[in-house]
């Protein structure tokens, strides 16, 4: 993976703060609709099926792009920074709601996240802040080419991992998560796909390179 060129680093803000507006409306929302530590754990939730939402629009662009180019895949493509972004902030609002969870009812807390679940998306947190403040052409260029696709190639799939597992385990309670889930696994499907489907056409364009 490659980081974006400048012509993409420079792409209007335009859809961060409109996604960021409908955030904030969200998060207040949820805590205005039911209040106290309920209004918090909604918050969690619809925290992270919006942060669902971005990531999986900032993970399959480049594929949308190669499988149907148009003008709604050129779209999403050229705003995948601005869709990155909105993951991060959404995980980060989620991050404030576990922390506000963790304080108002710290038992409560234990149970729904024990230690391991705290080691294992603390890690995420690393990845999803790293990649955010890598995520700016000064920062992307300090790190350089090589790590900034390691940090960003690494830091997507243990993402996507989380979240396949973090809906995973909860089907068995309540089914509907089935569909993040299967939602999750078609991205990635839709990605190797795109991916061949790349390499395909490099190598009928240059017909010399060894297959
Ligand atoms: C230290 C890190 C994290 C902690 C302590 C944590 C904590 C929680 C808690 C307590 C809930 C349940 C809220 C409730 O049912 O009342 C929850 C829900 C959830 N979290 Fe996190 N979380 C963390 C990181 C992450 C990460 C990194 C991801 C994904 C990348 C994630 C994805 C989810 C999902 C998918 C749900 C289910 C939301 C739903 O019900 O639709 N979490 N989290």
């Amino acid at each position: 993976m490659r980081p974006p060129p400048n012509s993409a680093f420079q792409t209007s803000l335009r859809v961060w703060w409109g996604g960021a507006l409908a955030l904030a409306l969200m998060a207040l929302a949820c805590l205005q609709a039911v209040p106290g530590v309920d209004g918090v754990r909604l918050l969690i939730r619809a925290t992270a099926r919006s942060s669902l939402l971005f990531f999986l629009l900032a993970y399959t662009a480049q594929a949308a792009v190669v499988t149907w180019p148009g003008a709604w895949s050129s779209w999403q493509r050229r705003h995948r920074r601005q869709w990155g972004w909105l993951f991060v902030s959404s995980h980060t609002v989620h991050a404030a709601g576990i922390v506000a969870l963790a304080l108002m009812a710290p038992d409560l807390f234990n149970t729904l996240a024990p230690l391991g679940n705290r080691i294992t998306g603390g890690l995420a947190y690393v990845f999803i802040w790293a990649m955010g403040l890598t995520s700016f052409d000064r920062s992307a260029r300090w790190l350089g080419p090589v790590w900034w696709a390691r940090l960003h190639t690494w830091g997507l799939h243990y993402i996507w991992l989380s979240f396949l597992v973090a809906n995973g385990k909860r089907i068995a309670a309540q089914p509907l998560y089935a569909v993040p889930t299967l939602l999750l696994l078609a991205a990635l499907g839709w990605r190797l796909w795109a991916s061949r489907q790349k390499a395909r056409q490099v190598m009928r364009q240059n017909p010399g390179l060894p297959a």
